[in-house]
């Protein structure tokens, strides 16, 4: 919807886009699954004669300009796949991105006549090129932020039921606000990956030397003890000493490290996936990068691409696992946001949605919607 931009030809918009993708060791893109995706807008705006600028953040520089995380091999497959674009250097390559300095946004503004707010991963950050421009210029949402928002609220509000929600990933205390928003919400909270050993430890399982957190024990406690609908893994796939994978129950034996779900537990995930209405699948069921631990992550994504339910997969590293199987196709909807998605279900907001909506000059328009 160009009128939230006004016209566009000759005109000079900013893009927020999410470019923060991973380099493998000689710098080059290993996915580019967030490059394509912001595409159509560019496109977009370009075949309407916009001049387009477009801004991201790459990984986690301090402050000031860093080699490792030039955006300069991005540039080059802009180049390709849109070219005549430009795009900035490493926003965080300055201090007054993450400090939200309202100079470092006047700067990012400073000639432009619009700003697209097209970086759904990054709108959980209250940073200065997330919710400095709508101050300044007319903005409007990019087509992939108002998709990503729409999704997710929707599976927040009104799921198709039942909603099974499967979540993994290593640290169970990156995931504590959204388990209990989620015991609020889905019907079935399913939980693998390294985070289930802390909750196996809460019902007193020995779990040898699996990634364990002590120090949120109690709080998985609390969790368990709601009554709340949480299931975990009746059985694990081990590295016992001398590089022996081993299948056990959940009672681990010391020198053993829980590294997957075991295959009882796969085929258990899998059958609640199958009923399900709604499957919302955010982390690894397990270290799926290791071909001896990845088959729970497989037959979860599997099981997945099967059912008939509506499938939205949380970004990050299950995004990631969804794209090595092959299977990202057969998902109703893979989000660009790790952090991003957990943070709209939990809290039903962003700093980067709040700040479009209170730009006087936003119209509740998309882009290219
Ligand atoms: C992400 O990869 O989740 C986003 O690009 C945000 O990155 P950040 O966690 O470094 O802010």
């Amino acid at each position: 919807m160009s009128e939230a931009l006004g016209g566009l030809e000759s005109r000079r918009i900013l893009v927020r886009a999410d470019l923060n993708v991973p380099l493998d060791a000689g710098g080059r893109i290993a996915d580019d699954f967030r490059v394509e995706a912001t595409l159509p807008t560019i496109r977009w705006l370009t075949g309407r004669g916009a001049a387009v600028v477009v801004c991201s953040h790459l990984g986690r520089p301090g402050g000031e300009p860093d080699s490792r995380y030039s955006l300069a091999p991005v540039r080059e497959r802009l180049a390709e796949r849109a070219p005549g674009v430009e795009l900035l250097e490493n926003l965080r390559f300055n201090r007054g991105e993450t400090g939200n300095d309202d100079r470092f946004v006047q700067e990012l503004v400073e000639g432009c006549h619009g700003y697209v707010n097209e970086a759904f991963g990054a709108s959980h950050r209250a940073h200065a090129s997330i919710v400095g421009p709508p101050r300044y210029l007319p903005s409007a949402a990019g087509s992939l932020l108002a998709r990503e928002t729409e999704v997710l609220l929707g599976l927040r509000a009104a799921p198709k039921r039942p909603f099974v929600a499967v979540l993994g990933g290593a640290k169970v205390s990156d995931k504590l606000g959204v388990i209990a928003a989620l015991l609020g919400i889905a019907d079935e909270v399913v939980i693998g990956g390294g985070m289930c050993f802390t909750f196996l430890a809460a019902l007193g399982h020995p779990v040898g030397d699996s990634l364990l957190q002590a120090d949120q024990v109690e709080a998985c406690s609390h969790l368990l003890a709601s009554g709340a609908r949480i299931r975990l893994p009746s059985d694990i796939t081990a590295l016992a000493p001398g590089e022996r994978v081993v299948q056990a129950g959940v009672d681990l034996r010391p020198g053993w490290r829980g590294l997957d779900i075991g295959p009882g537990s796969a085929a258990e995930f899998s059958d609640l996936i199958a009923d399900a209405g709604t499957v919302l699948w955010n982390g690894p069921m397990g270290l799926f990068e290791d071909p001896r631990f990845a088959a729970g992550t497989k037959v979860v994504a599997q099981a997945m691409a099967t059912t008939r339910a509506f499938t939205v997969v949380g970004g990050g590293d299950s995004a990631a696992a969804v794209r090595r199987f092959g299977l990202d196709r057969e998902m109703d909807h893979v989000s660009t946001g790790g952090g991003a998605s957990l943070e709209l279900i939990e809290r039903g907001d962003l700093p980067g949605l709040e700040a479009l909506r209170n730009s006087q000059t936003y119209r509740k328009g998309v882009a290219n919607g």
